[in-house]
């Protein structure tokens, strides 16, 4: 029977990418995760139709048992967020870079068939042309950025020099249901959800009109499918929306849909804080068949009335 193994997959994009390979229903599921970041409660109601192991991508040992054999392991266990990777770069640096060389290597030497890497749009860092094309050169802004793009460099070698198939996908600012908001490092629209189902003005670093291509969770998760299934290897692809809206528009949306008026609060901006972000999808769509499903809004909607219904969110 077919063998997925799912890194991260306890987080909240890799809770994704486990139910999407369950409905694809063709094979086992198992995942790794260390639950730094991820989450038990985020594969709740398909815990008893995976395997989930406890163990941590910094460890060797760990995980070459585990992924051994594995007919595709998708790698997405990482320490994410700029500001925590500048705040405090050791771990970031040893789960990101060693890490993810200890998941290649793994891979490599216990046969696996194909290995699907998450990387980053931050590769891009202030690049002037926009929407960013993937022949563009990478100009990382912070250890974060530097971390994700070693390890698609790193995948790309490990199919020249050990023909080991990989494909990667620059994700751009993912959210939906099942981001955690309890962290200062917590994606930017997770930390809006929770502000406006309290009723806070939220902290925008800046003055709000750096833009992102923010895309939903399951879009990312169904281009990541198309990805790990298609023929290309040893090459990656933006997995953006096309898209891109500032932070005062994200704002001004989430308010209007809520029928509220909460000013935010303006900090000083953020340092390594790309200014733009906005993905170019021709390859993916060419190459992958990328379809996103999602309109911002309708995705701010749908993860908007799942913070409503989840716990550890306080209703107003
Ligand atoms: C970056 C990457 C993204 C990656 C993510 C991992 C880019 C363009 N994107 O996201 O691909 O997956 O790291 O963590 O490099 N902000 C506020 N108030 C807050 C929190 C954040 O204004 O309370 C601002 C930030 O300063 C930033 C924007 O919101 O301008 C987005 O921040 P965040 O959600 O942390 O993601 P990026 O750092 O853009």
């Amino acid at each position: 029977m077919t063998r997925y193994v799912v890194t991260g997959g306890a987080g909240f994009i890799g809770s994704m990418v486990v139910r999407a390979l369950l409905d694809r229903g063709d094979g086992k599921v198992a995942v790794i995760d260390n639950f730094l970041t991820g989450r038990e409660e985020n594969l709740a109601e398909v815990r008893d139709r995976i395997e989930i192991h406890r163990a941590d991508i910094r460890c060797f040992d760990e995980i070459a048992p585990l992924v051994k054999g594995a007919d595709v392991v998708f790698h997405l266990a990482a320490i994410p967020s700029v500001p925590r990777s500048i705040s405090d770069p050791v771990p970031s640096h040893e789960t990101n870079i060693d890490g993810t060389f200890h998941v290649f290597r793994a891979c490599a030497e216990g046969g696996v068939r194909r290995v699907f890497y998450a990387a980053s749009s931050s590769a891009y860092g202030d690049s002037e042309t926009l929407p960013k094309v993937e022949t563009m050169p990478p100009r990382p802004k912070s250890p974060y950025a530097v971390q994700k793009l070693v390890g698609e460099y790193y995948a790309s070698v490990f199919t020249e020099c050990f023909h080991l198939d990989t494909v990667a996908v620059r994700y751009f600012n993912v959210y939906g249901p099942r981001q955690d908001p309890s962290s200062p490092y917590s994606g930017v629209i997770s930390l809006f959800m929770k502000s406006l189902i309290e009723r806070r003005a939220p902290t925008i670093y800046g003055d709000g009109e750096q833009s992102r291509d923010f895309t939903y969770v399951e879009d990312v998760a169904a281009l990541t499918l198309k990805a790990a299934f298609s023929g290309v290897s040893g090459k990656v692809y933006n997995g953006g929306n096309g898209n891109r809206y500032t932070l005062n528009e994200v704002w001004e949306t989430l308010q209007r849909i809520e029928g509220v008026r909460i000013p935010p609060v303006y900090g000083p901006p953020r340092p390594g804080d790309v200014r733009h972000s906005q993905a170019d999808t021709t390859a993916a769509v060419r190459d992958l068949g990328h379809q996103p499903q999602f309109t911002l809004e309708e995705g701010l909607r749908r993860t908007l009335a799942w913070y409503r219904n989840s716990a550890g969110v306080r209703h107003s």
